[in-house]
């Protein structure tokens, strides 16, 4: 399940006088719905700590650099996100968790789903009973 994470490649269209990248209707596999972005966050800061039921997300690393920690119950892994043009896709069912942030680093997340609380999974106990129902 794992597997099904992982680095997506965002066309960009390079130029001396800067550097342009397009995410578009078939970068990502869902249609997303939803735009947020963490700043400011503290070197020592976690984020994330939580599975989602049913919404995907897009992870960029628009600034800056932070450390992304996917688990899946039975293994984890560790991504480096530290470039603008190259984001992870996180499928539903994935414990997340997101820390190092560099300082200015900006984390920007395309969504599948609007928010809603009734989506998240917060206890890392209910996330492993989850997948092994
Ligand atoms: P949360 O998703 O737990 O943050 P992170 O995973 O980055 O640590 O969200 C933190 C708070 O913000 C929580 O109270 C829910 C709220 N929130 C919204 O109201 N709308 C949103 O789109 C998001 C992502 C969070």
């Amino acid at each position: 399940m794992i597997d099904n994470s992982k680095i997506i490649e965002i066309p960009r269209i390079t130029d001396p006088r800067g550097n342009l990248a397009v995410i578009e209707n078939n970068t990502l596999p869902y249609d997303l719905k939803r735009v947020y972005y963490l700043y400011d966050v503290p070197s020592d800061a976690y984020r994330g700590g939580h599975s989602h039921k049913k919404c995907m997300e897009f992870l960029v690393a628009l600034s800056g650099s932070f450390e992304v920690v996917l688990d899946d119950g039975t293994s984890k892994k560790r991504v480096t996100l530290n470039k603008p043009n190259k984001g992870l896709l996180i499928p539903t069912g994935i414990w997340r968790e997101l820390e190092n942030f560099s300082s200015g680093a900006v984390c920007l997340v395309l969504a599948s789903e609007e928010y809603e609380e009734a989506d998240y999974i917060r206890e890392y106990e209910v996330f492993i009973a989850s997948i092994n129902s």
